[in-house]
């Protein structure tokens, strides 16, 4: 099938990548230049485990193009994905400026029947804004075509985008038009070759499917961090709490980990786009509400030990003249995406305290540099920032943290303190080495994270 898509980032390359890898012709379309430029020499924008080698296989066998040239790219396919942007407006609102600029670009170039697939996040009523944007555009040209609009929200994970496309656990269509998605079925039939797991609705409820799995997801971790901060105050060990609530069928065991706080570009922006949607239909949804709420103060919790820890009487800067080493800086492993990532507010706040940070991260250091330019230091070797540090604390749980040299740690620091975020290691054994560690919701066995 020959396919475009509008949008070179996480979605659209991967959406990209996959669907030339099942044999289809597709071509991808971006408006930012130097991106495109790149793409066509190799050099993939982002850091996606087994994106690069996809991509180039595909380019190399020509299936896969990228463009800067919409009316090209449209006039060429019958199915015209929109995989750009919709970052939140000023209050909250997810701002559809790129979605329906490109529904506005389809309406200007297209020259016969099109599917046009909202893969972007978008709220509900955003298929029927596309639409219209589309209709105006072709009323304008005096043109008069058919074209379909489909919602098809994307569920991929960052760290593991190609496994989830091409292994979904559903795909969700959103149609009103049964030859529509049939061809949708068509283009998805070869991701789902054991069990179709295609779910076929009406276009609301697909759009508002996305936001409901997102939310349920940013709930679950707000719920477990307050577990979390309820098991520290009371004795009990959260690690237990989890296994313990996991093993019933009707909870399980995912996204029960206390940490940081969610981050990344979804999350975050989504909740705030369904609280907002929710208001402008006059509903007020209290538990999204305090889901974000929670999530704003998971984000100080390890300064908050930190400076507990280490913090001298000064109110204002509390922790000058004391270093911490900070391990993970991308809101989660395997990328190096650090949209909202819990790092930045963490690391905000130990410099406003004064303190030295020194930082490392495997993939996002590029990334971080950009936020805080040289008012920390980096290292792409997780060890070197450990010399003289008062703290390391562990802010994302890339792999390579979780079985460290001990000794090595121990020897480095200034005084054996470890603050993790991520509960990576046993109490025991850490205390058994020597170290003073400070995880989240931990006080079961008599090793207790937070002293009241
Ligand atoms: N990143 C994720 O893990 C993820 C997962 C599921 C859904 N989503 C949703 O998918 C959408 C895209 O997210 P992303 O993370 O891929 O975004 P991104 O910021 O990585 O990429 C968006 C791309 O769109 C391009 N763009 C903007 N306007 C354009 C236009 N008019 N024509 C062509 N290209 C244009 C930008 O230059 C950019 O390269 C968002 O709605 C997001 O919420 C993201």
């Amino acid at each position: 099938m020959k396919i475009c898509i509008f949008g070179a980032g996480y979605v659209g390359l991967v959406a990209a990548a996959c669907f030339a890898e099942s044999g289809n012709s597709v071509i991808t379309v971006d408006i930012d230049k130097t991106r495109i430029d790149n793409l066509k020499q190799g050099i993939i924008p982002i850091y996606e485990p087994g994106l690069k080698e996809m991509i180039l296989r595909n380019q190399a066998e020509g299936r896969l193009s990228f463009t800067l040239d919409m009316e090209e790219a449209v006039k060429a396919s019958l199915v015209c994905f929109i995989a750009v942007g919709t970052p939140p407006g000023e209050d909250g609102s997810a701002d559809l400026k790129y979605v329906l600029g490109v529904a506005r670009n389809i309406g200007q170039a297209m020259n016969g029947f099109k599917i046009i697939v909202d893969k972007s996040t978008v709220p509900v009523g955003t298929a029927d804004k596309v639409r219209a944007a589309v209709q105006e555009e072709l009323t304008s040209r005096g043109a008069s075509m058919e074209f379909d609009v489909v919602s098809n929200p994307e569920f991929l994970k960052e760290g593991a985008a190609i496994d989830d496309f091409m292994k979904p656990d559903r795909v969700v269509i959103g149609c009103d038009n049964v030859r529509t998605a049939e061809i949708m079925k068509e283009l998805y039939d070869p991701f789902m070759r054991r069990q179709s797991r295609m779910i076929v609705m009406d276009i609301r409820s697909a759009e508002m499917t996305k936001y409901a799995a997102n939310a349920m997801l940013a709930t679950r971790i707000s719920f477990m961090n307050q577990i979390a901060g309820l098991c520290e105050r009371m004795g009990a060990d959260v690690m237990a709490v989890r296994e313990g609530i996991g093993s019933d069928s009707r909870i399980g065991y995912d996204f029960l980990f206390p940490g940081p706080g969610y981050g990344g570009s979804c999350f975050p922006k989504d909740v705030k786009a369904l609280i907002k949607s929710a208001e402008e239909s006059n509903y007020d949804f209290l538990l999204l509400k305090a889901v974000e709420d929670v999530n704003e103060l998971q984000k100080e919790v390890l300064a908050d030990k930190l400076v507990k820890l280490l913090g001298s009487p000064d109110e204002e800067q509390p922790l000058t003249g004391r270093t911490i080493a900070c391990w993970g800086l991308s809101f989660k492993p395997r990328t190096d995406d650090m949209r909202e990532a819990p790092a930045l507010t963490i690391i905000e706040r130990l410099l406003a305290a004064g303190a030295t940070v020194r930082a490392h991260d495997p993939e996002a250091l590029k990334e971080a540099k950009h936020h805080f330019g040289d008012r920390i230091e980096y290292s792409s070797n997780q060890y070197d920032i450990l010399d003289g540090a008062d703290a390391l604390t562990i802010i994302t749980d890339w792999h390579e943290y979780r079985n460290p040299d001990f000794d090595h740690i121990k020897g480095a620091l200034r005084q054996p303190n470890i603050v993790d975020g991520r509960n990576l290691y046993k109490p025991e054994r850490m205390a058994s080495a020597g170290f003073n560690y400070i995880p989240l919701g931990r006080c079961g066995g008599g090793i207790c994270g937070e002293v009241k």
